[in-house]
């Protein structure tokens, strides 16, 4: 099976970036990341790419419509000949030609379980000083495909964590970083393995015995 060639998509700091770098350094996931991108020049994520010898680059999105934004993306992509997208704090839209033509190959993590706390406002701390506001006892993390709209893609993972009585948005945001790192790279490792299939808006672990495909790509189904 190929080493599949990874652009991450960063904003900030990029500690979801650090664990998918730590994780294909030790040979956790069958991928190598190709690239770096910020639409933020000042994101410490670069840094952290610069550090590990990765490519990166800043391209910022002033004066730039999504779709314009998303055109200069598809164009590296392209050059970079990258199998999978993953979004890892990154605070822009794509348009939807770009999530076409990357139909289920670009992933995002979320800080919340979706559908709960997700969707158009839903960024960074907001996130989990809503979720305290609401009083839920538990909240967590979900990745999932990008689609044409924001945070509704299908599901890859989902975990959980308690929120105690104690916390604040804030020590909420760190447990949950804590599992964002764990299923971003548990996600990323059966994507790149390829063994997750899309069945409507169910992602389901492909299994041959069942159906799905062999290594040469037949559908064992027909
Ligand atoms: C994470 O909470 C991520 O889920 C959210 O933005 C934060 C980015 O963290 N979308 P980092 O830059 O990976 O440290």
């Amino acid at each position: 099976m190929s080493v599949k060639k990874l652009a991450v998509l960063i904003s900030g700091g990029g500690t979801n970036l650090q664990a998918i770098i730590d994780a294909t350094s030790q040979k956790k996931i069958n991928a190598e990341i190709k690239i770096v991108i910020s639409n933020r020049e000042d994101a410490y994520g670069l840094v952290r790419a610069e550090k590990h010898g990765i490519k990166n680059m800043c391209i910022s999105s002033k004066n730039l419509t999504d779709e314009e934004y998303s055109e200069k993306l598809l164009e590296i992509f392209k050059k970079e000949e990258i199998d999978f997208v993953v979004l890892a704090g990154f605070l822009k839209i794509l348009s939807k030609d770009l999530v076409m033509q990357y139909k289920n190959r670009i992933i995002n993590i979320h800080p919340s379980l979706i559908p709960s706390f997700c969707g158009k406002g839903y960024y960074g701390i907001k996130v989990h000083e809503k979720a305290i506001e609401y009083g839920v006892k538990v909240t967590g993390a979900t990745v999932h495909f990008i689609d044409e709209n924001a945070d509704t893609g299908p599901i890859i993972e989902q975990r959980t964590v308690d929120v105690d009585d104690f916390d604040t948005p804030n020590t909420l945001q760190l447990k949950v970083l804590v599992i964002e790192h764990e299923i971003l790279v548990s996600s990323l490792k059966k994507l790149c393995n390829e063994e997750l299939e899309v069945v409507g808006r169910r992602v389901i672990k492909r299994d041959v015995k069942r159906g799905g495909k062999d290594e040469k790509g037949i559908d064992k189904r027909l």
